[in-house]
């Protein structure tokens, strides 16, 4: 009896010891170089960027390179007549390139709407899975600057380095999405073997010449962004699969069928990135561990807030990449979004996919509008805040300010129209009491109690409806 529960002690320290190591292998690892983390601190107070999925799959209005992987999910479907044969297939999409012709393209454009919008960054997809370069690499022809593509002729070709300097003008920070797969590349999809799913086809550790030329690739790439492209505050590392081995999480579906190890030198790019760029943010994601500075919630928001920084991806349609007639978020939606995130400490990167013509969606302009007509009145609670106990509580929702003692209760609405009752409580416990609360955009006095479990707010009946808010209403709270 006494040896077994000898055992069972035993065996429960062990489990204890394996879940802690387990966490341990997920948690966060904080920079040490102290360049890292202050440009972390900085962009952690943007709290809202923007994303852009543009390649010659736009042309097609399909899903951004998925459709040239050999797997059969419900993302990677091809498209119309050339899908019949994969083989075929292949061969139209990589001809994409020679059509490719956005001449409507007009960076200040985006930045204009952008910033109007309350952005404050922008990550561009300077090459996707499928390998095409949205920039002049020298290492590919599969380029947009190459004379195989029309657009090359166009002086703003470069189109990468054109978002980057226009966006840079207006102080966003810089982001450059960089796929480490690469489905066009000789030495990641070998033409000897046939591709099989995402991975690289074939194994790195039989044949470490070819996957060294693989790594020169890369790195040589992503050398060419970190030096040509002026300054560029985030290195967003796309194709979590490529990884060591070592960092696969079996607890993670999609990892676990990873064939190989496939090693791409993080320490070596990431080394080479910050001599380049001092205190590049770099987001290896999924690859928990020194090079993924913040993690990347995709297309969620987490519910509640997380111990480290962190970023949703959200798309503002129903897909990464243009398509035409997507159906776009409405602005309430959008708001609502961002009102949750940055209540639970997160920053929202939106997604826009830009057309084969080089413009957006007229919607999406129409959205960034509305939101920027919000955040004109509101952005004070947004920017710079942290989050704060109890960080929501039913359709409201709390950041803190970064300086002074200020606490902002965001009152969510589903529609387009603000309706308060009245009488609000805001459980907010741990600061004391409040000296002065206001509603943001409205010029009117307004009555409170400072009670034991909180503060009660008095909504004067003019205020309840048709105050003109819009979205979301926005009290200020001193204290
Ligand atoms: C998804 C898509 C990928 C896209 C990414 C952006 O993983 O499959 O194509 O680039 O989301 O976060």
């Amino acid at each position: 009896m006494k040896k077994l529960s000898l055992f069972i002690t035993l065996l429960f320290s062990v489990l204890t010891l394996m879940a802690q190591q387990h966490q341990m292998s997920k948690s966060y690892i904080v920079p040490d170089d102290t360049l890292v983390r202050e440009k972390l601190g900085q962009w952690k107070n943007l709290k809202f960027g923007l994303f852009m999925h543009w390649g010659t799959y736009s042309q097609w209005g399909v899903v951004e390179s998925w459709s040239i992987c050999p797997e059969d999910e419900g993302w990677t479907q091809r498209r119309g007549p050339y899908g019949a044969t994969y083989n075929g297939y292949v061969k139209t999409y990589e001809n994409l390139q020679t059509t490719f012709n956005p001449t409507q393209f007009n960076p200040e454009k985006w930045v204009k709407a952008a910033k109007y919008a309350g952005m404050k960054y922008v990550v561009f997809t300077t090459k996707h899975h499928d390998g095409f370069c949205m920039f002049d690499t020298k290492q590919t022809d599969y380029k947009i600057t190459s004379s195989k593509t029309p657009f090359s002729s166009n002086p703003r070709s470069n189109v990468a380095k054109e978002i980057f300097n226009a966006f840079r003008k207006e102080n966003f920070m810089i982001g450059a999405y960089f796929s480490k797969p690469d489905w066009h590349s000789e030495n990641y999809w070998w033409p000897y073997f046939p591709p099989k799913d995402r991975n690289v086809n074939y194994d790195p550790a039989k044949y470490p010449e070819r996957w060294q030329k693989f790594k020169d690739y890369t790195y040589n790439q992503i050398q060419e962004l970190m030096t040509g492209y002026g300054k560029v505050d985030i290195l967003w590392l796309d194709g979590g699969w490529v990884r060591p081995k070592s960092t696969i999480d079996n607890d993670v579906d999609w990892q676990k069928s990873i064939p190989y190890d496939q090693d791409i030198d993080m320490p070596k790019i990431a080394a080479m990135g910050r001599t380049n760029q001092p205190g590049l943010i770099v987001v290896d994601r999924t690859v928990t561990g020194q090079y993924e500075n913040y993690t990347t919630p995709e297309q969620t928001v987490p519910d509640k807030p997380l111990d480290h920084p962190w970023e949703s991806c959200i798309t503002m349609g129903n897909s990464w990449s243009y398509v035409p007639g997507d159906h776009y978020k409405s602005a309430d939606q959008i708001i609502s979004l961002l009102v949750k995130i940055v209540s639970r400490g997160g920053n929202l990167l939106m997604n826009i996919g830009p057309g084969p013509d080089g413009d957006w969606d007229p919607v999406a302009y129409d959205r960034l509008k509305q939101i920027g007509n919000w955040m004109q009145i509101n952005g004070e609670g947004i920017y710079n805040s942290t989050s704060i106990a109890p960080y929501s509580e039913g359709n409201i929702y709390y950041t803190k300010s970064d300086k002074g003692n200020t606490v902002y209760a965001f009152v969510l609405a589903d529609k387009d129209a603000v309706t308060l009752p009245g009488q609000l409580q805001f459980h907010l416990t741990g600061i004391g009491k409040a000296k002065k609360v206001s509603l943001l955009g409205i010029n009117h006095k307004l009555k409170w109690n400072n009670g034991a479990d909180g503060l009660a707010v008095n909504i004067p009946t003019e205020l309840q409806t048709k105050n003109g808010l819009s979205q979301a209403a926005v009290f200020k709270i001193q204290y």
